[in-house]
Formats: C-alpha cells, structure tokens, sequence
C-alpha cells in the first residue's frame, strides 16, 4: 500500500515536471546570455507607408536613408519587412519570397542591412494564410523558422490573422514559433501579433516573445470618432496599453503598434478607418508617449523625404534615452482626466520622465505639484522638446497646446 501512494507520488511529481513549460530565462536569453531585447526594440516597418507594395530596391533606399538621416545612430536598428513579402513554396516546402518583389532574395538583403550594423525583421502568421491572404507558417514552423536564421533574420512578427479566436489555440501556436526559433539556431526577436484580444500581455512573455501588440491597427489619426465606426486613432491606443504597465520590463514590452510620426494622412493601411493624418504637435505627443510608456519606437514614413519636424521628433535622443532606459519601466498613468494625463517613469540613474498631454483641443494651462506625482523635494527640470533646463522646483505650471505633451526630465542628483 506505502508503496503505491510512493509510486503515484512519484508519477505525479514526474509527470508535472514534465509538463511544465520550460522556465522563461530559457526563452529568452540569446545565445550570449543576456536578454533578447533588453530595451524596446527601434527600427521602421513597411506596412503603415508601403502595404504589401513592397520590394528590395525600396527597403534597400530605405536602409540608406535611416543611415544617412542618422536614425541607425541613434538606435532604429530594424528594417522590418510586413506582410507582401512572400512567393509561396518551393517543390522542398521551403517559404520563398516574391520573385519580382525580392529578386535577389531576402538573405542578400539581411546582408546588407548587416553590413551597416542593422538588424532585419520579417513576417508571417499563426494560420496558413497571412492577413493579406499570403502564404504563412502555420505547421511549418521549424522549416520557416529555419529558413529564417538561414537567411539572417534577426526579428519576427507573427500575425494572427485566419486563426481560431480562442486563447489555448493561439497559445498553441505561439509556442509552436517560439519554440522553432529557439531550435533555430539564432536569436530571433519575436513578436506576437493578436491585438490584444487573447490578453497577451499575461502569457506571450512565458511563451518566449520580447513583445506583443495590445491593441488593433492605428491609424494616422488623433482619435476615433464617435461617428466613425472603426479605425483606433492614438489615444484610444494610449488608453487600452496605459494601464499594462505592470507586465513590461526588460525583455517583455507591450506594443501599443507603429509610430505614425511624418505619415501626414497618407494613403495606405494607416489612412484607412479615418486615418487623415495628425499635425506635428499630436507627432510630437505619439513620440512623447510611446516613449514614456517604454513602448517599441517603429518608424514607417518615408525616411528617404522626412521633413525637418519629422526628423525632429524622431530623432530626439534625449526623448529616445527616456523610452531605451536601462530599467525598463513602463511610465504609469497618474493623474487622467478629460483634459489632462501624466505619466510618470522611473530612470535607471535615479531620475523620472514626466509626461504631460492636454488631450483637449485647445491651449489650457495646468499646474502640478510633483508631490501629487509622489515624488518630494526639489527638481532640476529639463524640458527634453527644448533641450533645455526650464527651471527647479517642486512644482511645474505653465501652457500646454491642445494635443500637446511635454516631456521632461527630473533631477535631484543634478542639483546636489
Ligand atoms: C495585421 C497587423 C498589421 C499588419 C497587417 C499585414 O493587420 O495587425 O500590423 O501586419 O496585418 O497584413
């Protein structure tokens, strides 16, 4: 009898190790050993400017011009292909891009994106068909995983488009990628793509991805409108991805989507549902925001004609530190009313981002003490759009444009 409550012991015990999902760090550390996507992932992505109208001469002009307007330097590492790439498969079950679109294949341009320090990024879906209605991975998630570290991917996006609406199967089928990039051999970033409809956010890390999408598509817009009956604008997605701080950190970030910075209402994915395009104020405040809530900074518009308030914006690098942070914090809502939102993110050298939005549309004054914010004392306050010291304090108050947010930095080491 003692002996088979010790055998069924013993089996249990056996049989939930077996089961459990191996251990996170597994997932994610690379190959080095340190965190794969330490800081949220920087780059540019095809889908919001060209849709599936894309090819090699293109992302080639466009790998120049991040490189020549200094976007690699200051950290947009990715190139990420979207969705449009694919050909279909080989007479092997190999994934093959279009021919037409990609003549020289995929791996000649992850070797020259390489050769200037870049990183590629490609796409696929959990399904056999991609959103687009191209050809996806869906049980050839080790063949395609392979091609992928063949041919130098360092990042994949994984849609779900085509795939059954309930969470276990969509578990399934990002384990299944996550998994087979893992086998691969090369330390592939990963990026889960459902919306936000499965709450991601609570299980894709354990799975093995670095981030996950938490809403559906933006668009070039500032908000949507009560007449309108789809097509989320930026602060609808601000709204659903604010209150996900808790579950980002290094090597797991929330993904509130693209940038839309310098789009100015362009035809295309982003200027459907509504997307007519944003002013360079409510730019500055997707710029503003993504940063402080730790979001991925993925640029999509036409890098090779950026004008002067677009390469401003993305290129602030006192506003890309805040968003690359070594702590890795996501910036907590904490003040939301009507009019006003301030966010608040701790930075790894003691000091703290403060952002503050004026979601109403036009210019108002505020004033805030920094204690309402939980943070005491005196401030050395830097203005991070002016790149300039506006003055101390315990208190900030002054105007604020409507759809505007400013970004600041605050010291007390600064002032010792
Ligand atoms: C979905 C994704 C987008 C884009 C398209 C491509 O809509 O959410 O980001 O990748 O598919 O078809």
């Amino acid at each position: 009898m003692g002996g088979l409550v010790w055998l069924i012991v013993a089996a249990v015990i056996t049989w939930s190790v077996g089961v459990r999902p191996p251990s996170i760090e597994a997932h994610v550390r690379s190959s080095g050993g340190e965190l794969l996507a330490q800081t949220p992932p920087m780059g540019w992505m095809t889908w919001n400017y060209f849709g599936e109208n894309i090819n090699e001469r293109d992302l080639r002009e466009m790998a120049d011009a991040m490189e020549r307007s200094g976007m690699v330097k200051v950290g947009y590492k990715y190139l990420m292909i979207d969705d449009g790439w694919q050909g279909g498969r080989d007479n092997k079950n190999n994934i093959i891009p279009d021919p037409k679109k990609f003549p020289s294949g995929i791996k000649a341009l992850a070797d020259y994106v390489h050769s200037k320090g870049m990183k590629l990024g490609i796409y696929s879906d959990a399904a056999p068909l991609t959103c687009a209605g191209y050809t996806a991975s869906l049980n050839f998630e080790e063949q395609d995983a392979k091609t992928f570290a063949a041919w130098g991917v360092d990042y994949l996006k994984y849609d779900y488009c085509g795939a059954p609406s309930d969470a276990h199967t969509a578990q399934v089928r990002y384990r299944a990628m996550a998994d087979a990039l893992r086998k691969s051999g090369r330390d592939i970033v990963f990026s889960v793509c459902e919306w936000g409809e499965r709450r991601p956010w609570a299980w894709a890390s354990g799975l093995g991805a670095q981030l996950w999408r938490t809403t559906h598509d933006v668009r070039d817009k500032w908000a949507k409108k009560p007449s309108e009956k789809w097509g989320v604008g930026l602060m609808d997605i601000l709204d659903e991805n604010a209150d996900l701080h808790e579950y980002a950190g290094p090597g797991k970030w929330n993904d509130p989507d693209m940038l839309i910075v310098g789009l100015y209402g362009r035809k295309g994915p982003s200027g459907d549902g509504g997307g007519s395009g944003c002013s360079d104020t409510e730019y500055q405040s997707n710029m503003s925001l993504w940063s402080i809530m730790a979001a991925p900074l993925i640029a999509t518009n036409d890098v090779r004609s950026m004008n002067a308030e677009t390469k401003r914006i993305l290129l602030n690098e006192e506003v890309i530190a805040v968003n690359q942070d070594a702590l890795g914090k996501q910036g907590v809502r904490k003040v939301k009313n009507i009019v006003w939102n301030v966010f608040v993110k701790p930075l790894a050298n003691g000091d703290t981002a403060v952002a503050i939005l004026n979601r109403s549309d036009a210019r108002q004054n505020y004033a805030i003490e920094f204690s309402e914010l939980g943070l005491n004392g005196e401030f050395e306050i830097r203005d991070l759009w002016q790149h300039k010291v506006t003055g101390r304090g315990t208190n900030w108050k002054g105007d604020v444009e409507g759809h505007e947010t400013k970004l600041f930095r605050l010291s007390q080491n600064r002032l010792r």
